[in-house]
This record gives structure tokens, C-alpha cells and sequence, in this order.
């Protein structure tokens, strides 16, 4: 029914909170400005890791201030290790050395990863550093439960195309399948498929996606099938049906938070109990075990031009105006963009020049994520490198089987105030550290 697209409802948790003085917004009839000019996922204009994963190019200044998306790799990722993720703030677009970017506080527990939530915190985001344009993906996990808690195993495209499993923690027989298709919000795309118990029982949810047909499975039983040919839209004069290369996206967050529209809350089951049974060790969790990817071929009258990145060619943002080329970008640092990948203020020469300092998001997800709610940017440790840097550290780590009770070292997300670290470590499906503050030039 309701149901909300899921960067709204991030953004909705966002706005509330922070947003950057610097902050610039960016969306329908308004593109990011030439400083900084990487519309985020979120709607926020930036540098740096704004112009990688989930970067929009129909409302950065350029099309091509968007880093090109790395190109569909197919295998079987075992989420064993945090070896293969690497936190937002680190990964600068190298996806031939991680496949998984994450936001907030991934722990690794019995051979699979935990997405955390704790009190304060945005949750946490597994995104993956390839992108998929067709495929077939599957992910083993299980989901969290309690009020406005909402899992989430979905494919999202920088134009926001858009494939769903969303699990709502006070639903826990079903998941809620949907789709989208450049984030415009149709509330008849949904649909409610039974799992049985998803908390307990670690299920297969696979996504078949393939440009004719669209189809979801749940322990290898068909469960939905979409039509592209049924998805016309007579108004726009195109198929509303989920078309360009999309991240794999796993999370875990707090659509029930009290500062989110009162329709997300409501279709997320409540308001969330930050005392609920259902955390341990100070958090909600869900835990994935593994994803496997199957790319399939690019469909038939895809401009190829090589084979290593997926670019848009036109600000139509459809099938046919996405590129497979060989234009591989890497950033030098947060400082660079697409247009400018070179850029890194520490490498220029400047040294004894006392030059004005800059302040400028490079990370996005609204200034302080979910973690410094209420607080302000100064909990934020300027250099925000180092803000999230330990988040996807092993500290951590149950190591008891059968409980994450571990008490005493009561390291989970966003419950122990490190430094450099703090409550900012928790947060994040969008999270955190905006501002690389204060670097001298
Ligand atoms: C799915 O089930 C939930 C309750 O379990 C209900 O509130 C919701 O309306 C259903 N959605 C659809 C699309 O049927
Ligand atoms: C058709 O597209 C328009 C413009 O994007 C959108 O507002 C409308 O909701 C769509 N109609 C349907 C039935 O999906
Ligand atoms: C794009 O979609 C149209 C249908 O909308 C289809 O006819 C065409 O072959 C597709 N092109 C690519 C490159 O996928
Ligand atoms: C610049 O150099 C400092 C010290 O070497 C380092 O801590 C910081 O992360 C660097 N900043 C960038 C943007 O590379
Ligand atoms: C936030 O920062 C401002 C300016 O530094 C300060 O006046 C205010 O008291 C701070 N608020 C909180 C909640 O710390």
C-alpha cells in the first residue's frame, strides 16, 4: 500500500536532523552547481564519494561529474569477512579491490554479516561497488523485527530504477515485493509475498531481472512476475518498468523514526522501541550470509563500446541511453569529482601558503548521519576519513555462538563512544561525516 521510495524516506530521516550549511539540494529542475557538482542518491550536492555509488547524473551539473558505474560481475560473494567491504569514506572507486561499500556498522558474526541498528543511528548499507544491468541476484539472509524496523534487499539504479524485498519488522511471515521505475511512486507496484518466519529462518530471495521480465523467487519458488510490456506509461510515453544499471543494496534502517512522515511510519508498523526485546547488544540486526550475482548478457542493441563501465549518454536516463564503454575512473581523493578525478588538495604543492580553508560534503547522507541526532556537527571529527573509518572495523565481533550476548564488551553499533569514531559509527544507511571540514589547501 503506502509505501515510499526508499530514498525518501532517508531523506525524510536526514532532513530533520542535519544537512550541511554547505549543503546544496539538488533534484527535478534543479542540478547540483559546478563546485559541487554530484547529485547524491539523497538529493545533496557534493564531491568525492557523492560522484560514486548512487550518484544521479540528471541532476549533477554534468553528466559526466558522475563517476562511470563499474560493470556487472558475476559470483558467488560469501559475506564471511569484512576483507571484501570497505566503508564509504575509504573507497574512492577502486571496485576491482572491494566488491561491497558500506555505510554505518556492519559486525561480522558466524561466518555472516550483521547490518546493525542501534538507538541514534541511521542503521547500516552494504551497497555493492559493481552494478548490474540485468542479472539474476540472490541474497541468503534474515531479516530484523520490531516496530518501524525495515529490512531491505533491493536493486537500485543512479536514476532510481528500482527492484524491492522490503521486510517490515512487524511482519515477519511476508515480504513486500515492488518495483519502481525512475523513483516515481505508484502505489498499485506492490505486493505482499509469504515466506513464513524470516527472522529465524535463513531464506533464499532472488531477483531475476532480465529486460523483457521481472521476476522474484523465495527459496527457488516463482513467486511474482512483472512484464515489461504491461508497465506502459501512456503519459510519459515509456515503459515505467526498471531499465538501467542498479547496485545491489542490503540494509537495514529506521523508516519508524519519529521525525520520518507520519505514511512511513505507519506503513512501517509504528514508531521504533529503542528498548525492544528484539535488540541485542544495544542493537536491531539482520544478517546476510551470502550474495550471488549471474549477469546476463547486455540486451540486445546496447551501445558497446567496451566493457568495463556503464555511462549515460542522455538525460533521458532510459535503457537506450546507457553506454558500455572502457572510461574507467578512479578518484584521487574525496576532493575530485568526475569531471576533475585528479584532484587532491594534499598533493599540490601548498605547502607554507597559509590558503582558506574549505569545507565541502564528500560523503553523502546528510551531515551526521542518524548517529550525531540531535548533536552537533562538532561531534563530527573533522577529516572525515577518519569519522567511519573504524566503523567497518572487527571490534565488534560476537564471538560466542548461539547469543551476541557477549556482555562486558559491549562494542555493538553505536553503543561504545569511541573516539573517531563515536555514535557516527552506528549510523547510516545514508550516513554521515559530510564535511571533510577545515582542510587546508
Ligand atoms: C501486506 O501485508 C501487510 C500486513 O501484513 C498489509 O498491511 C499490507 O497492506 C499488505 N500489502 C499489500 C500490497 O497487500
Ligand atoms: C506515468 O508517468 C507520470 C510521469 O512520470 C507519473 O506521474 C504517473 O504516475 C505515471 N502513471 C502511472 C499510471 O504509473
Ligand atoms: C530499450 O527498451 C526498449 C523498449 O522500451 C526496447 O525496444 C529496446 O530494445 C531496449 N534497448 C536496450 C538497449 O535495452
Ligand atoms: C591529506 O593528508 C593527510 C595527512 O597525510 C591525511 O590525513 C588526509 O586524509 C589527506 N586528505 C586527503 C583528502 O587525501
Ligand atoms: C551547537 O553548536 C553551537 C555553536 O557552536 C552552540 O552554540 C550550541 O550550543 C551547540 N548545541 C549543542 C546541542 O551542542
Amino acid at each position: 500500500m503506502v509505501r515510499h521510495i526508499f530514498t525518501a524516506a532517508l531523506v525524510a530521516a536526514f532532513s530533520t536532523t542535519v544537512l550541511a550549511a554547505s549543503g546544496v539540494k539538488c533534484g527535478p529542475g534543479k542540478l547540483c552547481p559546478a563546485e559541487t557538482p554530484c547529485c547524491s542518491q539523497y538529493g545533496d550536492c557534493g564531491v568525492g564519494a557523492f560522484c560514486l555509488g548512487g550518484c544521479d547524473p540528471l541532476f549533477s551539473h554534468q553528466l559526466d561529474s558522475c563517476v562511470p558505474n563499474p560493470t556487472c560481475k558475476s559470483g558467488d560473494f560469501k559475506l564471511k569477512s569484512l576483507d571484501d567491504v570497505q566503508s564509504i569514506d575509504k573507497y574512492l572507486g577502486d571496485s576491482s579491490k572491494v566488491n561491497w561499500v558500506s555505510q554505518g556498522k556492519p559486525v561480522v558474526y558466524n561466518d555472516a554479516i550483521l547490518l546493525t541498528m542501534a538507538e541514534g543511528t541511521v542503521g547500516t548499507l552494504l551497497a555493492s561497488s559493481h552494478y548490474v544491468w540485468y542479472g539474476k541476484i540472490c541474497a541468503k539472509m534474515t531479516t530484523s523485527q520490531g516496530k518501524g524496523v525495515v529490512t531491505a534487499f533491493i536493486m537500485m539504479s543512479d536514476v532510481k530504477d528500482e527492484i524491492d524485498f522490503e521486510f517490515i519488522g512487524v511482519d515477519i511471515e511476508n515480504a513486500q515485493s515492488n518495483y519502481y521505475s525512475q523513483g516515481v511512486t505508484v502505489y498499485t507496484n506492490g505486493k505482499n509475498l509469504t515466506v513464513g518466519n524470516t527472522v529465524e529462518k535463513v531464506h533464499e530471495y532472488c531477483i531475476d531481472w532480465q529486460p523483457d521480465e521481472l521476476k522474484w523467487f523465495i527459496d527457488d519458488k516463482d513467486m511474482r512476475t512483472v512484464k515489461r510490456s504491461d508497465t506502459w506509461n501512456s503519459t510519459s510515453k515509456r515503459f515505467d518498468y526498471p531499465q538501467t544499471p542498479s547496485r545491489i543494496m542490503l540494509s537495514l534502517w529506521p523508516a519508524g523514526l519519529e521525525s520520518n512522515e507520519k505514511g512511513t511510519i505507519d506503513w512501517a508498523g509504528g514508531v521504533i522501541d529503542w528498548n525492544s526485546q528484539y535488540m541485542q547488544n544495544g542493537y536491531y540486526y539482520a544478517m546476510v550470509s551470502e550474495v550471488t550475482v549471474e549477469c546476463y548478457d547486455p540486451p540486445s542493441g546496447a551501445k558497446v563500446n567496451g566493457k568495463k563501465t556503464y555511462k549515460y549518454s542522455d538525460k533521458a536516463g532510459t535503457n537506450d541511453t546507457v553506454e558500455i564503454t572502457d572510461d574507467e575512473v578512479i578518484l584521487a581523493s574525496f576532493f575530485a569529482t568526475g569531471e576533475n578525478p585528479k584532484e587532491n588538495p594534499n598533493a599540490s604543492s601548498a605547502s607554507g601558503s597559509s590558503k582558506p580553508t574549505q569545507s565541502v560534503d564528500t560523503v553523502p547522507g546528510g551531515l551526521s548521519g542518524g548517529g550525531n541526532r540531535g548533536e552537533n556537527q562538532s561531534g563530527v571529527p573533522s577529516g572525515a576519513a577518519s569519522a567511519t573509518g573504524t566503523a567497518a572495523g572487527s571490534a565488534a565481533q560476537p564471538t560466542n555462538s548461539g547469543s551476541f550476548d557477549q556482555g562486558g564488551n559491549n562494542q555493538g553499533s553505536g553503543t561504545s563512544l569511541e573516539p573517531g569514531l563515536g555514535r557516527v559509527g552506528g549510523s547510516a544507511l545514508a550516513v554521515v561525516v559530510a564535511v571533510l571540514g577545515l582542510l587546508v589547501l
